[in-house]
């Protein structure tokens, strides 16, 4: 079991956090990933297990919204190539469904790849498609509460929608876990999305564990960007999508206590790098668009170049990839990132010894660490 740090009492309500959230204070740069709150030094892998449990009630209480476990009442059958998950918290029930297409070839039981909407990635050779309508759990709307998680949990639970899906396709993997017919490997399965659902399978990568492998394509802020990166690109000019856009009433996106944050990016105690570190050592391979502009590409390779600190320290760099290219339309998948592809579901989805070293800088951006990173990246032992 991992330890919790008393933030736990914070519960999404900044103003109980502000003992917290005083500590960070304003930060221009990007936050040190490898200080506690109380300033204490990361210097083990087991202290950044205990690090980032920090940083995940950070991320639920700042951004994402309260993530709930497995429902007390849980069920799930398959027929058909259907999978139906009912379940049930205080007497309110949901059933929602997931339809999975299996490969012509490969090994039962199979890997998958959960697919927000179905995802935008062909799917690889060997490896089952899971296609999951997110919508049904959480509406993508301007009004907060629409979808079935929010009748199980009602509407003043503080997750927004992306919580929502994150937590939708969580309970995909219970009902894998107890579903053999289904012939899926539970823990054989990645995530996947391209735009707003690319922000949602990042935030899947980073609060469910279970994930073998993350792939969120031109995700932009509150996926694989940086908040403080996409500012200063508007600052200097570009027409970037940033913080203010995801708050209400732009987006029911996050949850309400960001709103606050929208207006002073810089009081996050956090930033995407350490949110891309959540899901460290575990596969992330980061798809970007160089025609998408409004996604910031160059925020996130700076981020995600950030971010590959994080898996440097835990000695797993080849772990994460991003790769950005342009000449496509916005979630149209390039065959020129196939062999990348290939290679991270060959090692995370099908346990090859595959390289997938990948730093594919299309964009010819620069990320200048002197400006954004005053820290040093320990290695965790
Ligand atoms: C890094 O910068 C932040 C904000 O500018 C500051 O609070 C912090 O003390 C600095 N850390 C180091 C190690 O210099």
């Amino acid at each position: 079991m991992l330890f919790y740090k008393p933030l736990n009492i914070c519960s999404g309500l900044l103003l109980l956090c502000s003992n917290v959230d005083a500590q960070q204070a304003s930060n221009a740069k990007l936050p040190d990933p490898f200080h506690f709150v109380d300033g204490s030094a990361v210097t083990s892998k087991s202290q950044w297990d205990t690090r980032r449990e920090e940083i995940n009630q950070l991320y639920q209480n700042d951004e994402a919204g309260t993530f709930p476990p497995k429902p007390s009442t849980f069920s799930a059958t398959f027929a058909s190539n259907i999978l139906t998950i009912t379940c049930s918290e205080g007497g309110k029930p949901i059933s929602f469904t997931a339809s999975i297409k299996y490969p012509s070839s490969g090994q039962v039981p199979y890997p998958a790849i959960i697919g927000y909407g179905g995802g935008s990635i062909p799917a690889p050779a060997g490896v089952a498609m899971i296609n999951y309508n997110n919508l049904d759990l959480a509406a993508d709307a301007t009004t907060r509460g629409g979808g079935k998680f929010y009748t199980l949990y009602g509407t003043s639970t503080t997750a927004g929608a992306e919580a929502a899906w994150a937590w939708g396709a969580s309970r995909i993997l219970d009902a894998l876990e107890i579903t053999p017919g289904a012939r899926i490997n539970p823990e054989r399965v990645g995530i996947t999305g391209c735009s707003r659902y690319g922000k949602g399978a990042f935030m899947a990568g980073a609060l469910e564990p279970r994930y073998a492998l993350t792939i969120p394509q031109e995700s932009g802020v509150s996926g694989s960007g940086c908040w403080r990166l996409a500012a200063d690109l508007n600052k200097n000019g570009q027409s970037v999508e940033a913080a203010g856009n995801l708050a209400m009433p732009n987006t029911n996106w996050l949850c309400p206590a960001f709103d606050t944050f929208a207006k002073a990016i810089n009081t996050l105690p956090f930033d995407h790098h350490m949110i891309a570190g959540m899901i460290a050592p575990r596969g992330l391979y980061v798809i970007d668009n160089l025609d998408y502009v409004w996604l910031g590409p160059e925020s996130n390779f700076g981020c995600m170049t950030a971010a590959q600190e994080i898996y440097k320290s835990l000695g797993a760099t080849s772990s994460m990839g991003y790769s950005a290219i342009g000449g496509h339309a916005h979630c149209a998948f390039d065959s020129r990132q196939q062999s990348e592809l290939t290679a991270f579901v060959n090692r995370f989805l099908l346990d090859k010894d595959v390289d997938t070293t990948v730093i594919n800088n299309g964009g010819g951006f620069t990320f200048d660490k002197s400006k954004w990173i005053n820290w040093t990246t320990p290695t965790l032992t």
